[in-house]
């Protein structure tokens, strides 16, 4: 059997340093707070999740983490918040990972690697990073009394792993340490240092989160989000049904029946934008079941499917539509069909395109139209 692993984020400062007018675990970056980037990095290796909240902040906390984290108040330091979470911890973790909420970036691969490093027989495992500037420690009176070796020095990250019993055992001791391994230290017990990451930098100063902030939009897979739709109606028997298509008129056509106007390239778009932005679908956000939107026009739906898109963070970069059918043909008033979706869309650039299916299947067969499309999202700096 592996063994299971318990983690522990201490989130109860404040974050004087960063100079927030909310607790530093709640400040958003990128669209998440700290603390569920936290929580999100170490969720895929732990078995219990313990996080230490500011008090009065618990059920904000709960309800952002979910009823899987377990939510504690925490102390006045970061060692009162720990003994707090540590107490909570099931006995069949034989690890546990104290990490910081302010790391919030700190990698799943990293807490792996502590892990793997606890497996192979180490009792404390902790992450640290070459130093760059030289260290002098000084007296009182900021005399220098000694500059230890440059080359021996490691700056020193979480998440920091611990047998149970050890880190049980260590926090038995009153101090007040900066972190978990000084007092594992104290007691004798052999500390191994493996190799840290830029990533677990710690968020402490508007800069660092800028810092943080630059790495998670330059991320390309951050940016950058496809989405894809599509839609179908058969025409009407009612042969006075009025036809809809790409957010236009049609004289002289024959209708589709449907919920709303019908309107299969402006429905198959909604459901490209929405899927890109991992918001669901038409159904599920405009259900046949809300009145509200029982005669609501193709373009109307883009519109309001923009609206939700932006709310998410997203710009559209562009969106391309594909009908399918017999008629009517789209070459004609093709730019007038990319002007007026592109209209509901806020000018969003839009393509559109047609295909016929060479008779077969019930497009083929004149039974109705169909619509494929697709969207490219950018997440939107803020
Ligand atoms: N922490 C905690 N309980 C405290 C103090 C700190 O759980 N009483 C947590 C912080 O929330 C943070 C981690 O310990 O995740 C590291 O502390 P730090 O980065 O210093 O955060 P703050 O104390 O909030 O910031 P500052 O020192 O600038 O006020
Ligand atoms: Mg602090």
């Amino acid at each position: 059997m592996t063994d299971l692993v318990a983690v522990i984020i201490p989130a109860g400062g404040s974050g004087e340093r960063l100079g927030a007018k909310i607790p530093k675990a709640l400040v958003q970056l990128a669209g998440k707070t700290l603390i569920e980037h936290a929580v999100a990095n170490m969720a895929p290796i732990a078995n219990q999740i313990i996080v230490a909240a500011p008090a009065g902040y618990e059920e904000q906390f709960q309800n952002l983490l979910g009823s899987e984290v377990i939510v504690v108040t925490g102390g006045l330091t970061r060692t009162l918040s720990v003994k707090k979470a540590l107490a909570l911890v099931e006995k069949e973790n034989n690890f546990i990972l104290v990490h910081d909420a302010a790391r919030a970036l700190a990698s799943t691969d990293l807490a792996m690697r502590v892990i793997d490093s606890l497996r192979a027989g180490e009792k404390a495992v902790i992450p640290g990073m070459p130093v760059v500037d030289t260290i002098k420690r000084v007296d009182a009176d900021n005399y220098v009394t000694k500059t230890p070796t440059r080359s021996k020095l490691r700056q020193i990250q979480t998440p920091q792993g611990f047998t149970r019993k050890l880190l049980q055992k260590a926090h038995t001791s009153p101090d007040d340490v900066t972190d978990d391994a000084g007092l594992v230290e104290d007691r004798g017990v052999d500390v191994k240092v493996i190799a840290g990451e830029e990533r677990a930098l710690k968020i402490t100063t508007m800069s660092d989160l800028a810092i943080a902030q630059s790495w998670l939009l330059t991320s390309v897979d951050n940016q950058i989000r496809t989405g894809i739709g599509t839609d179908a109606h058969a025409f009407s028997k009612d042969s006075s049904r009025a036809l809809w298509l790409a957010g236009l008129y049609w004289p002289n056509e024959i209708g589709v029946d449907g919920h709303s106007d019908g309107d299969v390239a402006a429905h198959a778009i909604c459901d490209a934008l929405l899927s890109a932005a991992s918001l669901g679908d038409l159904g599920s956000n405009f259900g046949t079941s809300d009145p509200k939107y029982a005669g609501a026009s193709g373009s109307q739906l883009l519109t309001e499917t923009l609206q939700r898109v932006k709310a998410a963070g997203f710009t559209i970069n562009n969106v391309s539509v594909q009908i399918v059918g017999n008629r009517p043909k789209i070459g004609p008033r093709r730019a007038e069909a990319i002007a007026a979706l592109s209209h509901a869309l806020g000018g969003a650039t839009v393509s559109v395109s047609a295909t016929t299916t060479d008779g077969l299947g019930f497009t083929g067969e004149g039974l109705g139209l169909s619509a494929i499309a697709s969207a490219l999202l950018l997440r939107s700096a803020r």
